[in-house]
């Protein structure tokens, strides 16, 4: 998402964030000093910045330096006597748009997690109803510690906070992993896409599909697949939170504030995504549909004969999002999900073009404990237009939070396209 500062008239005006006030809460991690340049980026895109800082941000960076470069007073304590009568983590909880913790250090997401309040900063997140992204820096073994683990998870499954992963590379003492706070760049992209009417997919009618289809063999027994509808659900909820107008097409029974059809089949899958495509601005296929289903099926169960052998005869299914991506308008997106067992990268990028896709998830089903049925996932995606992104492994809401990132610059860029 490009968004800079532009001369119109022979005056500044700022692309963005204008009368957005973003308060920044600032650990003690050695990434604090880089808090300057993230106010002055945010600063750059029309945003007023306000700093509260932890007891241990102190250590790191000072007061002074970040109310000029904010050009607001810094908050540090709870017990300040002011000129207002209003608590101070009340004034700031109302005055917030959103919440960014940059640094974010371990104990930080410890405290949040579980509802700690004893400070300005996390008794204000606390008071506030703003949503929270957290961008974690940390010692490689800490941001891998089961602890941190845990309590990242929890956050990431409620959802008023986003993680902004962190990066690999080299750490402050030296040490290689991943917990380099994620570029100043990425993050104030981030802000931004969260900010624009919860991220610019206001709005936007999202189709998505979850699960796995079961192709019925006789009444009792079908062919199913490994999928847990986890993703799907977690996408749709994430695209939901952002104000899209979602509807879900799933083989998984949930309760949401949005349509959730329920289907069995990849033929009931195909009949209710092509009702709903020609309306939608976007559809994600999240759901794993089987390529094959029983030629004829059985009325009533079928009994064990005397033969050692049993064949079943398949016929193909509808390649749903194929025959979609044939038919799109070019306003359109479309979205898919390949889990590969094998050649990952070639196979994901030979189905983004053979099914004229927009984007394409790629996961290897062969790592351990990620993916079907797991609450975690490390993905490749893939672009049209040539872009490759990896995510290490993280919760699904954090992926679809993600994709929901790159669908909102998506949808930004075809509008600037239809206003030129
Ligand atoms: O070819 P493969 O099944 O790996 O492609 C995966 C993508 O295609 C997923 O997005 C899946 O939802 C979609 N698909 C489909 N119809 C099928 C099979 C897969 O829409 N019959």
């Amino acid at each position: 998402m490009k968004k800079s500062k532009k001369l119109v008239n022979n005056q500044v005006s700022f692309q963005g964030l204008e009368n957005k006030t973003i308060v920044l809460g600032i650990s003690g991690g050695i990434a604090a000093y880089k808090c300057l340049d993230l106010i002055s980026s945010l600063r750059g895109m029309g945003a007023n910045v306000h700093c509260v800082l932890s007891h241990n941000a102190h250590e790191f960076v000072t007061p002074l330096s970040l109310s000029t470069i904010s050009r607001n007073k810094v908050h540090t304590n709870n017990f300040e006597i002011k000129d207002s009568w209003q608590p101070e983590h009340i004034e700031l909880a109302k005055l917030a748009d959103l919440i960014l913790i940059a640094p974010a250090t371990a104990d930080i997401i410890a405290k949040l997690a579980h509802g700690i309040c004893d400070d300005l900063l996390t008794t204000f997140v606390l008071a506030s109803k703003a949503k929270v992204l957290i961008a974690p820096a940390m010692n490689p073994n800490m941001y891998d510690h089961p602890a941190t683990k845990h309590n990242l998870s929890i956050l990431e499954h409620k959802l008023r906070y986003q993680i902004i992963a962190p990066e690999f590379g080299e750490m402050a003492c030296g040490d290689i992993g991943y917990g380099k706070m994620a570029q100043i760049s990425s993050i104030a992209q981030i802000v931004a896409s969260r900010l624009e009417v919860h991220g610019s997919l206001f709005e936007k009618k999202i189709l998505i599909t979850a699960g796995g289809t079961r192709e019925p063999i006789d009444p009792v027994r079908f062919i199913g697949n490994r999928s847990s509808g986890k993703m799907g659900i977690a996408m749709a909820d994430a695209a939901y939170a952002r104000g899209a107008d979602v509807t879900l097409v799933s083989t998984v029974k949930v309760e949401r504030s949005y349509p959730v059809i329920l289907v069995e089949t990849a033929q009931e899958m195909q009949e209710s995504v092509e009702s709903e495509f020609d309306t939608c601005d976007a559809l994600i296929m999240t759901a794993a549909v089987a390529d094959f289903r029983p030629l004829f099926v059985s009325v009533h169960k079928i009994k064990k004969s005397d033969s050692e052998d049993f064949t079943l005869d398949l016929t193909q299914n509808p390649d749903i999002i194929d025959l979609l991506g044939r038919v799109k308008r070019e306003n359109q997106i479309i979205i898919g999900f390949a889990a590969e067992s094998e050649e990952l990268l070639s196979n994901a990028s030979q189905k983004l073009k053979r099914k004229k896709l927009d984007l394409i998830i790629a996961n290897d089903i062969t790592v351990p404990e990620i993916g079907f049925g797991s609450d975690d996932n490390a993905v490749i995606i893939l672009s049209n237009d040539g872009n490759k992104e990896t995510l290490p492994r993280m919760p699904k809401r954090a992926i679809a939070e993600h994709i929901c990132d790159i669908l909102a610059s998506r949808f930004l860029e075809i509008k600037e396209l239809t206003l030129h």
